[in-house]
């Protein structure tokens, strides 16, 4: 495994700018999960990596290695798609053998055997290995396509969302596998995603992607509660962060050029009014089974926050809310410390 860093990289697709000036770098066994949107660069950006597009400016290091003009194959990168990429006339055994083969890795029968029983046994297919790779689930087909990128042991795994075409419990599943597998291995991991929760539960650190710039670099925590700005706030969090006016709910302790107060869950008390004084109403509360989102409106706002299933919180209840600590952010969508 090894290091990589990018350094200023841009690349244009005739007038769209897909990566904008982009310096970043990955340690050693350092699991980077970068976010963002449709259209961000996600995809752009593994392949300048991989060597599948060439920047037209910047420069690409891998393990010290000034890699920015060379072929894909003198990389040492093992890219997992966005879309299922199996030889469909191959079974699931050679599908992982698939790129040991190289004439240059000269592996003996026997070896090649061995690596993919334990790559099968990692992602947990091993119970499939004759059959053809069309005659496998979803789910199966990715663990496939993350098993033949894991077989080799190269300086970088890229992963292009690797688990947004499965079903919620699959991906659950998966993102737990492969963190798993991530840090037996010591890998070195470039991993793309527009799923919050995938960034928040595999990332060492979490690069926020907008419009093929990197707008914040940070641990998941970080990105959490010290956003840089509102763009990297309403990223993360479910449900989504409250983006009110500074003067919508008083709030002494905002600092001053304060335009805009974020307020996530954690940051709001909310209480039935007994009588008089009301900040809101409770339009209604939305059962999910071990919570439950309780959607008010306050003034011309409308608001989202979690309540415990057992809060007796119903529809019309007129209600007092309590800001601790929120998040603040002045004209231009900056944050500022509280
Ligand atoms: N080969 C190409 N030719 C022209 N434009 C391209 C090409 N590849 C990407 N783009 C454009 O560059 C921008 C970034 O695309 P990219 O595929 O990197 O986004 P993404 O973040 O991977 O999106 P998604 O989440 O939908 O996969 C988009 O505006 C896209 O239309
Ligand atoms: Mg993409």
């Amino acid at each position: 495994m090894a290091d990589v860093s990018l350094r200023n990289v841009s690349k244009a697709f005739g007038d769209t700018e897909a990566i904008k000036d982009l310096t970043l770098s990955i340690s050693d066994g350092e699991f980077v999960v970068l976010l963002g949107p449709t259209g961000a660069g996600k995809t752009t950006l593994l392949r300048l990596v991989a060597g599948l597009e060439r920047p037209d400016s910047g420069s690409i290091v891998i393990d010290g290695r000034d890699v920015t003009k060379l072929e894909p194959a003198w990389r040492d990168v093992a890219f997992v798609f966005q879309q299922y990429s199996l030889y469909p006339h191959l079974t699931v055994a050679e599908n992982l053998a698939f790129p040991l083969r190289s004439p240059a890795r000269k592996l003996t029968e026997d070896e090649i055997r061995m690596r993919v029983a334990e790559v099968a046994k990692l992602v947990r297919i091993d119970h499939k290995l004759g059959n053809k790779s069309t005659r496998l689930s979803g789910g199966e087909m990715q663990r496939v396509a993350i098993g033949r990128a894991l077989v080799r042991k190269p300086a970088i795994y890229l992963m292009d969302e690797p688990l947004s075409s499965l079903d919620a419990k699959l991906r659950g599943d998966l993102r737990l596998e492969l963190k798993r597998i991530q840090a037996e291995l010591g890998a070195t991991m470039l991993y793309v995603t527009h799923d919050q929760i995938e960034a928040m539960t595999m990332a060492d650190r979490i690069g926020i992607l907008a419009e093929g710039r990197l707008v914040q670099m940070g641990t998941p925590r970080e990105i959490y509660t010290e956003p840089a700005n509102l763009h990297v706030a309403a990223r993360l969090g479910q449900p989504a962060i409250n983006l009110l006016p500074a003067d919508l709910i008083a709030d002494a302790a905002a600092p001053t050029g304060t335009k805009t107060i974020g307020a996530r869950t954690e940051h709001l008390t909310i209480r039935r009014a007994e009588n008089g004084h009301a900040h809101g109403t409770v339009d209604w509360v939305e059962h999910l089974g071990d919570q439950n989102h309780l959607h008010l409106t306050v003034g011309n706002r409308k608001l989202v926050t979690l309540t415990d299933p057992d809060s007796l919180f119903k529809k019309g209840d007129r209600v007092t809310i309590q800001l601790r600590a929120p998040l603040y952010f002045d004209g231009a969508g900056n944050r500022i410390a509280g």
